[in-house]
């Protein structure tokens, strides 16, 4: 009885703020704005309870978005949905406290392979689906066509492929006549590689083959540390010139403990406030990898407890994890940056221009900026990488890329646009093969 009366108490609340009265997020510039004209700074949690998708069940997101809200964050960042559930509820909850919805398109089955790099009609149809079910969100503030799918620097050949995801999921944005949700990408946390991707996927005379932003995974600030000691003023100015906005997508460091988030001072203040758009704080709950903000109770030893996983309780009344959790609400609770208003800003914004492509170098960096993005169903040609893809050129009578941008969506899922295409198509320096 009480349970019932709770979660109707609860959905009675939620009801009454839609995520449909939500102001939405769009990327102008190298700046995040809400519709009204504010610009936006991202003070956002990773919430993945489980493997499964977080935002099924209403009674569990109210609880985690009223004490988010207690938090100070105004986002979350989820990694796993399953497009075919009602997302309906655990939106609405979430909009309730003001939080939007940072979104990884992919999961498991749909993920890129950095070991064989490839872009299938599969994995296009999966990022459908997902943007499918969550445009109709005024609280989804963007989506990541990848995760960190590129951790080691001789990954680069995996570059072309994410930014081919990122024009058809573009395309097929256009195509539906959804609003310009943002569309990036999330990268892993390697200096040396970081830098050449961010630009790589921003780069190019024609935006609707570039990122709507690029976001990076930072462990850098460590305990006592600073602007300068942590390199944080290299990221800055390493993203300094970036025509498109870049946030933090996971922070931070967690040795030594406690974690004091000092970094936020950082990030959403002078140091950072104008070429940074915030920072997603990894992660919500407290599991196995200690991150968590959060725990649902102490570790538990039952293994046949159904509501643990790994010994750590997955549902419930969420209690903060002391002192880590007062020592961010501390700081967010001291900042509020307001950056620029639209109307100031626009102008500006619309006389940037794309940042240059990063030049390809012997045993690193070995994509080819000049040559054009794969196109749906490429993966590489092993063999024609390693008998010398460098400094390969193109051959065979590939369309080029804008012929998938522009054509219809519909020519996709028919497989047209790789009709024509030769074997050994080099659209790095590497082959491609396509699947058939
Ligand atoms: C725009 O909306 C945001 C989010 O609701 C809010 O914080 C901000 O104050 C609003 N700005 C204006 C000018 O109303
Ligand atoms: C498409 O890519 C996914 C993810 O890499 C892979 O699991 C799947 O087997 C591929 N599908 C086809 C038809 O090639
Ligand atoms: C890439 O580097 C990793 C280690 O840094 C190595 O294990 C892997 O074999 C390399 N891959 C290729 C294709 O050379
Ligand atoms: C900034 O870029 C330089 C040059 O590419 C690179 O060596 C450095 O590691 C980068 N710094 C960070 C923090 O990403
Ligand atoms: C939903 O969340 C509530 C609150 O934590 C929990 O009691 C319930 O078991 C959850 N329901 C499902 C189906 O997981």
């Amino acid at each position: 009885m009480f349970t019932k009366a709770l979660s109707l108490a609860l959905l009675a609340a939620v009801n009454i703020v839609s995520a449909a009265d939500m102001p939405t997020i769009s990327a102008v510039g190298a700046k995040f704005f809400f519709s009204n004209g504010t610009q936006y700074y991202i003070k956002g949690v990773a919430y993945q309870l489980t493997s499964l998708d977080p935002l099924t069940n209403v009674t569990q997101c109210m609880l985690d978005a009223a004490s988010m809200a207690d938090l100070g964050a105004n986002s979350i960042r989820v990694y796993h949905v399953d497009s075919t559930a009602d997302h309906d509820a655990c939106m609405s909850a979430f909009a309730s406290y003001g939080i939007y919805l940072w979104l990884d398109l992919d999961t498991f089955d749909s993920q890129f392979n950095q070991a064989l790099p490839a872009w299938n009609q599969t994995q296009l149809s999966a990022f459908e689906d997902v943007l499918d079910e969550f445009q109709q969100y005024d609280n989804l503030a963007g989506v990541f066509v990848a995760n960190e799918a590129l951790t080691l620097l001789n990954g680069s050949d995996t570059a072309p492929f994410v930014k081919a995801a990122i024009r058809d999921v573009k395309a097929y944005r256009q195509s539906k006549n959804y609003r310009d949700i943002p569309i990036g990408y999330s990268g892993a946390d390697i200096p040396s590689l970081r830098p050449m991707l961010q630009n790589y996927l921003a780069c190019g005379s024609d935006p609707a083959d570039s990122a709507d932003f690029f976001s990076l995974n930072v462990y850098e600030w460590c305990g006592q540390s600073s602007f300068d000691g942590s390199g944080y003023n290299e990221l800055v100015q390493n993203a300094t010139g970036l025509q498109i906005p870049i946030f933090i997508s996971e922070t931070g460091c967690r040795i030594p403990k406690p974690r004091t988030f000092d970094d936020m001072d950082s990030i959403l203040g002078k140091d950072m406030e104008d070429v940074f758009s915030g920072a997603i704080v990894y992660e919500w709950i407290e599991e196995t990898n200690d991150y968590g903000l959060i725990s649902y109770g102490p570790k538990v030893n039952d293994m046949t407890n159904t509501a643990a996983l790994d010994g750590y309780i997955r549902t419930g009344t969420p209690m903060p994890v002391s002192p880590d959790y007062s020592n961010l609400k501390g700081h967010w609770a001291t900042l509020h940056p307001t950056g620029v208003a639209l109307s100031a800003y626009s102008a500006s914004a619309s006389s940037l221009t794309p940042i240059a492509c990063p030049s390809s170098t012997v045993n690193g960096w070995i994509v080819d900026p000049t040559q054009s993005l794969p196109s749906v169903g490429q993966t590489i040609d092993l063999a024609a990488t390693s008998t010398g893809g460098l400094g390969g050129s193109a051959t065979g009578n590939a369309k080029p890329s804008s012929t998938a941008k522009k054509g219809d969506a519909a020519a996709m899922h028919t497989g047209n646009e790789v009709a024509g295409m030769g074997v050994g198509l080099v659209g790095v320096m590497l082959g491609f093969l396509f699947w058939l």
